[in-house]
C-alpha cells in the first residue's frame, strides 16, 4: 500500500463544550482550545478531532447542527476557528471537524423552510410521509428511544417526517440530488478554511429501505432502525460521489463512524482500490464488554481473553483491506480506564498497560480528552445529574424493563456517554482549572487527583507515558515499523497480550500483562536478542529504579500489569 499522509498522524479528540471555558460561562469554547494547543504540542499530536462546533440548539450537544458553515455562538466566532487553524498550523498540528449530514437539527432553516413552506424545494430535503391508518408509516425505534416518526410543530400536509435519532435531529433525504451536492459544497467550504478532513458521524444511516418490515423487538411494541436503515444497498454509491467531489479532489482525510459494517463489505468501506474512506471505526471490539452485540442491557463478567480475540480479528480483518483507526475511547463511550480494565485493574501500572496495547497496534491511533491522564468513570447516583439524551432514554428503558431505580442508575451509570464529557481536569482548584464559572456539567469525582497539573512533567504519570508513546511512534528510530510495519498476533497467556510489528527494518514485539499475576511468556522471536539491557527494550511501564524486563533466552517473565515495547 502507497503511504498516506494520514497514516503518520495522532489524532486528539476534542469535546469542546468540555474541554477550556474561557469566558465564564461554564462552557468550554474554541478560544479554550486555543489556549491549551501549547499543552497538545507538548503532548505530541499531530492533528486534532474537534465534535460539532457549529450553531446548534444542542439537543445533542452539537450533533444537530442549524447552520454547517457558522460556529455555535457559544463556542465563540468565525473568527475564532480561523485563528485556531492558524496557530494550530504554526504549531504543525492539523484539524479535522465532524461532518453531521445524516441529519441536521430541526432548527436548521431547511427544515424551518418544509415544514412552513410545503411546497418549498426543502420540502424534499428531508424524509416526509403520510400516516397509515392514522399511525406512523412504520414501527421503527430511533437510536434514543420512540418511534422514528414525528409530525412537525406547524405540519400543514399532516405528514411524519423521519429521524434515526432524536426527534430534533430529522435526517436528511440523500436520494435527493441537491441534498448531495449541498452536502459536498459545505465539505469543500471548510476545506478552503483550512480543515484537513473530517470524521464523519453516523453515516451509515443516509439510505433506508422502507419496503421491510420487522417483527416488534421490545416491549415498545417497535422494531430496531438499524434493520431498515443502516447500511442499506446503495449507500455506497452516494458515498463514493461525495468522495469523487470533496475529499478525493482536495486529498483531505475521511474518517466514518459506520458501526455493523460486516468484515466481508470492508472492502466498499476502506478497500485500498475502492474504499469510499480513508479508514473508520470498527465498533466491533467496544462491544468485548456485552453478551449480545448492541444490546447494551446485556452486559457480563467478561475474560481479556474475549477482548483479545475480537481486537486482533479487528486487525487482521481491516488490514486485509485497507487502514484502521486505533482508539479505546470517544464521547459515546465510557472511560477506557474504567471500560477495559477489571476492577482489579484500576491502578496507573494497568492504565499504562492498556494505553500500551492499543496503541501500537497498526493504524492511526486516537486520544479522547483526559484519556492521557487515565480519567475513569463518575459515580453519580441520581438521574437528575445527567444531561445526555441516550442515558436519560436508557434509563426509562430500564424501569420499563423492571429493572429496580438503584440498578437501572448502576447500568446507564457504567455505560453513560456523560462520563466522557464530563469537563477536563486542568487541576485540582474549584472546578478544576475548567472555568471560572458553574460548568454545566458536574466534574468526575475524582479530579483533585487525575488533572493536567498533576501529572505534566510528572516522570512516572501516565500522561508522561502518553508522551513517551507518541515520541515513540512518530519521531524514533522505530517510527516505520511502529506506523506501517505488518501487524501479527503472537501466542500468549490468556491475560497477555504479544504482538509483533514487522517491517523490512526492524520488528517489535509488543507485551502487556493485564493480570495482577506474574505471567511467564515464550517468545520465540526473541531468542536471538544477544543483550537486552542494552537499548532493546524501548519503552516500559515499570519505572528504572524498579528494574529491567526480565528476558532470559527467549522468555519473558512480567510483573503485575508489565507492558514493554522491545525492538529486535
Ligand atoms: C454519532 C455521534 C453521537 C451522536 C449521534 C447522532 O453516533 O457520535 O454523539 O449522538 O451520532 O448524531
Ligand atoms: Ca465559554
Amino acid at each position: 500500500m502507497d503511504k498516506k499522509w494520514w497514516q503518520n498522524e495522532v489524532i486528539y479528540q476534542i469535546y469542546p463544550k468540555s474541554f477550556k471555558d474561557t469566558n465564564g460561562d461554564g462552557i468550554g469554547d474554541l478560544n479554550g482550545i486555543r489556549e491549551k494547543l501549547p499543552y497538545l504540542h507538548d503532548l505530541g499530536i499531530t492533528m486534532i478531532w474537534i465534535c460539532p462546533m457549529f450553531p446548534t440548539p444542542m439537543a445533542d450537544n452539537g450533533y444537530d447542527i442549524a447552520d454547517y458553515r457558522g460556529v455555535e455562538p457559544l463556542f465563540g466566532t468565525m473568527a475564532d476557528i480561523d485563528a485556531l487553524i492558524a496557530e494550530a498550523k504554526a504549531l504543525d498540528i492539523k484539524i479535522i471537524l465532524d461532518l453531521v449530514v445524516n441529519h441536521s437539527s430541526d432548527e436548521h432553516p431547511w427544515f424551518k423552510e418544509a415544514i412552513a413552506n410545503p411546497t418549498s424545494k426543502y420540502r424534499d430535503y428531508y424524509i416526509f410521509k403520510k400516516p397509515v391508518d392514522g399511525q406512523p408509516p412504520n414501527n421503527w425505534r430511533s437510536i434514543f428511544g420512540g418511534s422514528v416518526w414525528e409530525i412537525a410543530e406547524g405540519e400543514q400536509l399532516g405528514e411524519y417526517y423521519f429521524h434515526t435519532f432524536h426527534k430534533k435531529q430529522p435526517d436528511l433525504n440523500w436520494e435527493n440530488p441537491a441534498v448531495r451536492q449541498e452536502v459536498a459544497d459545505l465539505v469543500n467550504f471548510w476545506f478552503e478554511r483550512g480543515v484537513e478532513g473530517f470524521r464523519i458521524d453516523a453515516i451509515v444511516f443516509i439510505k433506508k429501505d422502507f419496503s421491510l418490515t420487522f417483527a416488534p423487538d421490545g416491549p415498545d411494541g417497535l422494531a430496531d432502525v438499524n434493520l431498515g436503515g443502516a447500511n442499506m444497498p446503495g449507500m455506497i454509491e452516494f458515498l463514493a460521489e461525495l468522495k469523487e467531489r470533496t475529499f478525493a479532489a482536495y486529498d483531505k482525510v475521511s474518517i466514518a463512524e459506520a458501526a455493523g459494517v460486516p468484515y466481508e463489505k470492508l472492502d466498499e468501506y476502506i478497500g485500498r482500490e475502492r474504499g469510499v474512506f480513508d479508514m473508520m471505526f470498527d465498533f466491533k471490539t467496544t462491544e468485548f464488554d456485552l453478551q449480545t452485540e448492541g444490546i447494551w442491557t446485556s452486559y457480563y463478567d467478561w475474560d481479556v481473553k474475549d477482548y483479545k480475540a475480537m481486537m486482533y480479528n479487528s486487525q487482521v480483518e481491516v488490514g486485509k483491506h485497507g487502514w484502521a483507526t486505533t482508539f479505546i475511547s470517544n464521547h459515546d463511550q465510557p472511560r477506557a480506564a474504567s471500560k477495559y480494565l477489571r476492577a482489579n485493574a484500576r491502578n496507573p501500572y494497568a492504565v499504562k498497560a492498556l494505553a500500551t496495547t492499543y496503541f501500537f497496534v497498526k493504524g492511526t491511533p486516537f486520544v479522547y480528552q483526559g484519556q492521557e491522564l487515565g480519567m475513569v468513570n463518575f459515580k453519580w447516583d441520581d438521574i437528575y445529574k445527567y444531561d445526555d439524551i441516550s442515558t436519560i432514554d436508557q434509563y426509562e428503558r430500564a424501569l420499563l424493563l423492571e429493572v429496580d431505580e438503584d440498578n437501572a442508575i448502576e447500568l446507564v451509570n457504567r455505560r453513560s456517554r456523560d462520563n466522557t464529557r464530563t469537563p477536563m481536569p486542568w487541576d485540582d482548584s474549584e472546578n478544576a482549572g475548567f472555568t471560572t464559572g458553574t460548568p454545566w456539567l458536574p466534574l468526575t469525582e475524582t479530579y483533585d487527583e487525575i488533572n493536567v497539573k498533576a501529572q505534566e512533567g510528572v516522570g512516572d504519570s501516565v500522561f508522561s507515558y502518553y508522551k513517551e508513546m507518541i515520541a515513540l511512534r512518530q519521531h524514533s528510530d522505530y517510527s516505520d515499523t511502529l506506523i506501517y510495519g505488518d501487524f501479527e498476533p503472537l501466542p500468549s497467556s490468556d491475560d497477555v497480550f504479544v504482538y509483533k510489528r514487522v517491517a523490512e527494518s526492524n520488528t517489535i514485539i509488543v507485551i502487556a500483562n493485564w493480570s495482577e499475576e506474574i505471567q511467564v511468556e515464550t517468545i520465540p522471536e526473541l531468542g536471538d536478542i544477544a543483550d537486552i539491557a542494552a537499548g532493546k527494550v524501548v519503552l516500559s511501564n515499570y519505572a528504572e529504579a524498579e528494574g529491567a524486563l526480565a528476558v532470559a533466552g527467549n522468555q519473558v517473565t512480567l510483573r503485575p500489569f508489565e507492558a514493554a515495547v522491545i525492538a529486535l
